[in-house]
C-alpha cells in the first residue's frame, strides 16, 4: 500500500491562512472524503488543530515531537516519519499525508504519489505555501475534473 500526499493548492501555492484552508470548495471537501475514507491519514499538529476532531472513517496519526493528545478512538500520535513508515507498511489501505506546510516537508522524500487540486484563485497574505519544487521528482499519469469544474491531477514518482 502507498504514501500518498493530498492537498489543495492555489495558484500562488497557497494551502492556509490563519491555520485554516483559505477557502471552501465542497466539492473538493467530498472528493477529499471519498478518497481518504477507509484509509489512514496523517497529519501535522497546527492541522489536528484546525480540523478540531478526529475525521471519521479513517485512522488518524498526528504528527508531534513533544505534545501528547488526550486519548480518542482512531487517533495515534506519532513523533517522527520514520514510525509512520512503519506503519504504513502494517496498516491496511494507504497512508495519506493530509498537511500542513511542515508535514508535508517532512514527508516529501517517502511520498510516492500526489494528489493534487488545483485551486483557481491566488490568496493573498497567505502564511502556508507548498514548496515550489514538491512536484519535481513526479510526473503526471491522470487528471479528473470534479463536479463544479475544479481539477484534481495525479503525479507519480519518476
Ligand atoms: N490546502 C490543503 O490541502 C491543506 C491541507 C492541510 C493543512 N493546510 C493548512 O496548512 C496550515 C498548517 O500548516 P503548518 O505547516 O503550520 O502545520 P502542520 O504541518 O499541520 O503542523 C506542524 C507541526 O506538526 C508536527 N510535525 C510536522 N512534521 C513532523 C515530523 N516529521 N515529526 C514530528 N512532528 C512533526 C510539529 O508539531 P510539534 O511542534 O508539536 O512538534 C509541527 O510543529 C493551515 O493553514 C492548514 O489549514 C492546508
Amino acid at each position: 500500500m502507498a504514501i500518498i500526499g493530498i492537498v489543495a493548492v492555489a495558484e500562488n501555492l497557497a494551502i492556509g491562512k490563519d491555520g485554516k484552508l483559505p477557502w471552501h470548495y465542497s466539492e473538493d471537501l467530498k472528493f477529499f472524503k471519498r478518497t481518504t475514507s477507509g484509509h489512514t491519514v496523517v497529519m501535522g499538529y497546527n492541522t489536528w488543530l484546525s480540523i478540531g476532531k478526529p475525521l471519521p472513517k479513517r485512522l488518524n496519526v498526528i504528527m508531534s515531537r513533544s505534545r501528547s493528545i488526550e486519548y480518542k478512538e482512531r487517533v495515534l500520535v506519532l513523533r517522527n516519519v520514520d514510525d509512520a513508515v512503519v506503519l504504513s507498511k502494517y496498516i491496511n489501505g494507504d497512508m495519506f499525508i493530509i498537511g500542513g506546510t511542515h508535514t508535508y516537508r517532512s514527508f516529501a522524500h517517502v511520498i510516492e504519489k500526489w494528489i493534487v487540486t488545483r485551486i483557481p484563485e491566488t490568496i493573498e497574505n497567505a502564511d502556508a505555501f507548498m514548496p515550489s519544487d514538491f512536484l519535481d521528482e513526479f510526473e503526471s499519469s491522470a487528471s479528473e475534473e470534479l463536479a463544479g469544474g475544479l481539477e484534481v491531477q495525479t503525479y507519480l514518482r519518476e
